[in-house]
């Protein structure tokens, strides 16, 4: 794992877009890994502003999602569709044919899990996959005690998990319980990963994971099992972390 320290979200931001603006450069067709949450929200901004003073160009691209709230409107404000829409694919010039967002309201949640697996099957495999973590150190939605070898899946939300993005909803009593979301197995199928970690409340999840704490109740843990895996972090994300137990366990 490379660990890439900065000194504020605003660098990791930055960061973080060139690394995907690079990307798309190599490859103008590359298939991204997208993440949701007040992580990623600096980087998208980055992104327009590449594609809006740049040129910067989605329109090859196709990009696939980690994970929805089950029993959202497509149209509600909290669903990541809404998210997605309004923080970056309404400014870029992707084409909304070639996105994928697991559907909020399947008839059916299995059917929805299976249909989700045979699009990253055939979109895939994903050559730059976003990723932010949970405090609890969930990476989707696989929460504390996934299996490392699943693949999509229907999860109920930790209550940590709830309280921690009730400030995307009106109540924490609206975040739904329940979302669709890839599985580490997926996950772990993507060329390369890119990790985001930013402000103390991500402090532990970021000093467990570079202490190695590898273990089913700290998902973030399997990235381990990846080879190529990338850590953005800032100053206070990385404050926990001893510089010399990093320095040895982050190569
Ligand atoms: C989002 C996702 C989650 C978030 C994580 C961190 O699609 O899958 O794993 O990355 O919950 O959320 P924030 O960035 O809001 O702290």
């Amino acid at each position: 794992m490379e660990v890439i320290q900065v000194d504020n979200y605003s660098a990791m931001s930055e960061k973080a877009a060139r690394m995907i603006e690079e990307q798309i450069c190599k490859n103008d067709r590359s298939i991204l890994g997208l993440a949701t949450g007040s992580t990623p929200l600096g980087l998208y901004e980055k992104l327009i502003e590449g594609h809006k003073t740049c040129g910067v160009s989605y329109k090859n691209v196709q990009s696939i999602n980690l994970d929805e709230y089950l029993g959202l409107d497509k149209n509600h404000p909290g669903s990541y569709h809404t998210f997605m829409y309004e923080n970056l694919f309404k400014e870029i010039d992707i084409s909304m044919e070639h996105v994928y967002i697991p559907n909020s309201k399947p008839l059916s949640a299995g059917e929805e899990c299976q249909r989700y697996d045979q699009v990253i099957e055939r979109i895939g495999p994903i050559d730059l996959q976003i990723l932010g973590i949970g405090s609890n150190g969930h990476i989707g939605f696989n929460e504390p005690g996934s299996d490392p070898n699943s693949t999509t899946h229907v999860v109920e939300l930790a209550a940590s998990t709830r309280k921690d993005n009730a400030h995307f909803f009106d109540s924490i009593e609206e975040v739904p319980t329940h979302a669709v979301t890839m599985g580490i197995k997926s996950i772990l199928k993507s060329a390369r990963i890119l990790v985001l970690a930013s402000g103390k409340r991500k402090a532990e999840a970021v000093k467990r994971l570079l202490n190695k704490d590898l273990s089913e109740s700290f998902p973030a843990s399997h990235l381990w099992n990846h080879e190529d895996v990338t850590l953005i972090v800032d100053t206070d994300a990385y404050k926990l972390v001893s510089q010399k137990g990093s320095e040895d366990l982050a190569r």
